[in-house]
């Protein structure tokens, strides 16, 4: 039979190839990657691996898809124990992509290279076992370690020498980096600034920017920059890869085109060293792991659409969201958001974000993305109402609040000299 692989050109899926064949007796191994937007060198990696492995290989390009989904989750403001979901929302896009290959090249078999410890094993399966197809996992299967895999490789005299992934276990798509493993793998060990590739240390770049954002239905829909360094985005158009030079990619991001978005916040604020988090994660099968993670956009992003939310919602209309918010966040973790509960909660979304539309204006500088200004059509604010310089507001004069005053905390007072008056009998 023919099994299609999730091949990244990594240790752990080379060491696949030869143990599908030789061990799990495929006939043939159809490697394939999917483009959730891995810098270039990956797919090189992944390309000259395949070549020297003799590995049929499918690049599918996904990342107008994981873009759409990206944004989505910033309806969500979708974060798990505090950073935005990155790896956890690409997962079901990259396992639905090699679904499809393995089902065009008529494979019996799909495989991944996820360990028996982590999340990515689960949500990778939980989209193939909806398949037909058997779902292999070797290194997990195998009990296979790290130390295992290298030397078995050297055996076999695999291509895995060429990996850029140095001393760490890494995992980028559009929306974030993750460096896990190795000296990280302590949660007191300090990590070197090298471990860091989308972000500056924070304070090199002094001159702050302010940056736009527009909003409709809780969707991001333009970027533009109102003030700060040329040469901070001249970098940052130039990361936007579909554009052949400034212009176009200042039009790709005026027009909300997601991807380009994306790419270009991610070099706009990780100039300033925004989006950096460094945490204990605990994972689905209960282990708590030391994540490092990059995502400037994200964090834009975030910080953004929570503002102007703040302005148009009600509060129980925030505080209500904020738990439909941790639900969608929970599942989108698990690698279920297509769950019938996503969907339901996704309904909510759609209704509660029709209002949030307007612009906001973040300012980026030190480390910090903050939002310093929001603005809406449906903003639930009158200025009047609250401001120090207006005495009456519709009416309601502010000496109509004394009776509220003398009510507020009165239950509490009552509870409090409860066992007082009893003693004084
Ligand atoms: N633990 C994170 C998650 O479950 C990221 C794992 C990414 N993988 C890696 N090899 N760095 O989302
Ligand atoms: C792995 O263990 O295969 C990578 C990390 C994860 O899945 O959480």
């Amino acid at each position: 039979g023919t099994v299609a692989l999730a091949f990244s050109g990594g240790l752990d899926t080379t060491v696949c190839v030869p143990l599908l064949e030789d061990l799990y007796g495929y006939d043939e191994v159809v490697g394939v990657t999917v483009d959730v937007g891995q810098p270039h060198a990956e797919f090189v990696e992944a390309e000259e691996t395949a070549e020297a492995l003799d590995l049929e290989h499918y690049v599918v390009d996904a990342k107008a898809e994981f873009a759409d989904l990206c944004f989505e989750s910033v309806t969500a403001n979708a974060t798990y124990q505090g950073y935005p979901l990155g790896t956890a929302l690409a997962r079901p896009v990259i396992a639905e992509a090699i679904a499809e290959v393995a089902q065009d090249v008529g494979a019996d078999a799909v495989a991944h290279g996820c360990t028996g410890k982590g999340n990515d094993q689960l949500r990778f399966e939980a989209v193939w076992r909806d398949t037909d197809m058997a779902v292999i996992a070797p290194v997990r299967e195998l009990g296979l370690t790290r130390e295992f895999e290298q030397a078995y490789a050297a055996e076999l005299d695999l291509p895995v020498e060429g990996g850029n992934e140095g001393d760490w276990s890494i995992d980028t798509n559009l929306w974030s980096r993750s460096v896990e493993g190795k000296d990280l793998e302590d949660p007191a060990y300090v990590p070197p600034e090298d471990i860091y590739d989308w972000t500056t240390e924070p304070g090199k770049v002094t001159a702050p920017t302010l940056v736009q954002i527009g909003f409709a239905n809780g969707l991001p829909t333009g970027v533009s920059v109102l003030e700060g360094p040329e040469s901070v985005q001249e970098t940052a158009a130039d990361a936007v890869t579909a554009a052949a030079d400034a212009d176009e990619a200042k039009s790709a991001i005026a027009t909300g085109e997601p991807v380009a978005v994306i790419e270009y916040l991610n070099a706009l604020a990780g100039a300033y060293g925004v989006g950096r988090t460094d945490m204990m994660e605990d994972r689905m099968l209960g282990l708590k792991v030391r994540e490092n993670y990059e995502h400037p956009a994200a964090t834009v992003l975030h910080a953004a659409h929570e503002s102007l939310e703040g302005l148009v919602l009600t509060k129980d209309e925030r505080d209500f969201k904020a738990t439909v918010d941790d639900e969608w966040g929970q599942k989108a973790y698990e690698g279920l958001v297509h769950s019938p509960l996503s969907q339901a909660l996704g309904g909510f979304l759609d209704v509660v974000s029709e209002k949030t539309e307007g612009t906001v204006t973040v300012k980026l500088a030190a480390g910090q993305a903050r939002a310093v200004g929001r603005d809406s059509e449906h903003a639930v604010y009158s200025e009047s109402a609250a401001s120090f310089d207006t005495s009456t507001v519709d009416g309601i004069e502010q000496a109509d609040a004394t009776g509220v005053a003398k009510y507020h905390g009165f239950q509490d007072r009552l509870a409090n000299s409860a066992g007082s008056a009893t003693e004084s009998e």
